[in-house]
């Protein structure tokens, strides 16, 4: 595999304060790549650095070997972008946004107009293409946005959390668009609140926190080191935590304690939980471990805040 985009020492401040802070990754060519963390963990200002609009305080980042500094237009001729916002001409109906940012690109018209066609038809929008903005859903503007960042044939693909505030059915159409996509040999880099987004999509990911990496990894992977591969969680009072633990002491599992809920981490949960239930204790819950389970347990926090 060849390396597309490398980041050294990456650094990014506002002012005084530090939104990324020294991070470095590697990203494969033909790969999809996540970047997982909370609200300001410096996901969106990091892929910004990606795609030369917001200049990097120290560091270096290259693209295909290209330095990433602002307004590289090699760089910004490889990569197709959708945006976190929602950022589509209101005036504008479907299809003239596409006509209009094709120009962006240089792309002739009559090209311009066949591409569109086909876009349309990938998200699925071809009887909403005259339509204006304000007349779609918040998910159709999202495969707009999809179909936008296809426009110029990108060899790169940058989504910043493409799926917030859709429905499950339009989460699943994205993902799909996504994979087709990777499956066609584009690299992809999704950015996400949500794990199992990261789970179905990424490759490999980092979780950030704070402007740090502190994982980086294959996602089941991660979850099988940190986690195990089930969880049961109990909402007690604190105050049994230590009776229940050792009165489950047998039990090969990892414990803690967030907020009202106390975790096992198991490599098999059947055991533990029947044990629960015939406790008669309220609420148990068994599951695998996700993503989030990583999260909490290397973070005390949840993710999605
Ligand atoms: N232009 C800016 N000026 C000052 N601070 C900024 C600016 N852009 C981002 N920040 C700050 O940098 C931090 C990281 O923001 P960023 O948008 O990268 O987070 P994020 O991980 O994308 O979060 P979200 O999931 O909410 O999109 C935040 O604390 C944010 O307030
Ligand atoms: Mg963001």
């Amino acid at each position: 595999m060849t390396t597309l985009i490398r980041a050294e020492n990456l650094v990014k401040k506002f002012g005084d304060f530090i939104a990324v802070d020294g991070i470095s990754f590697e990203i494969e060519e033909g790969e999809c790549f996540g970047f997982l963390g909370p609200n300001g963990a410096g996901k969106t200002t990091t892929i910004r650095m990606i795609h030369c609009v917001s200049p990097l305080t120290s560091g270096t980042i290259t693209v295909a070997g290209l330095p990433a500094s602002v307004d590289n237009r090699a760089i910004k001729a490889m990569t197709g972008v959708i945006p976190q916002e929602i950022t589509l001409d209101i005036d504008l109906t479907v299809r003239e946004n596409l006509m209009v940012f094709s120009r962006f690109f240089d792309i002739p018209r009559r090209e311009a107009r066949t591409r569109v066609d086909e876009l349309l038809a990938f998200v699925e929008l071809e009887t909403k293409r005259n339509s204006k903005i304000d007349q779609l859903s918040t998910g159709m503007k999202r495969r707009l946005l999809v179909a936008r960042a296809l426009l110029n044939r990108p060899r790169l693909i940058i989504a910043d959390e493409p799926t917030t505030g859709l429905d499950p059915q339009a989460r699943h159409l994205i993902w799909q668009r996504l994979r087709q996509l990777k499956a066609q040999g584009t690299t992809v880099i999704l950015t996400t609140q949500y794990m199992d987004e990261a789970q179905q999509i990424c490759d490999r990911l980092v979780v950030m926190d704070k402007g740090k990496i502190f994982k980086e990894g294959v996602p089941n992977r991660l979850i099988e080191d940190e986690i195990g591969r089930e969880v049961v969680e109990i909402r007690i009072g604190m105050e049994e935590d230590a009776r229940l633990i050792a009165e489950l002491g047998g039990a090969a599992c990892g414990h803690e304690r967030v907020g009202d809920t106390l975790y096992f981490y198991c490599r098999d949960g059947h055991d533990i939980r029947k044990r629960l239930v015939d406790l008669d204790l309220p609420a148990v819950v068994h599951r695998p471990a996700t993503l989030e389970d990583v999260f909490l347990k290397l973070t005390g926090r949840s993710l999605v805040e």
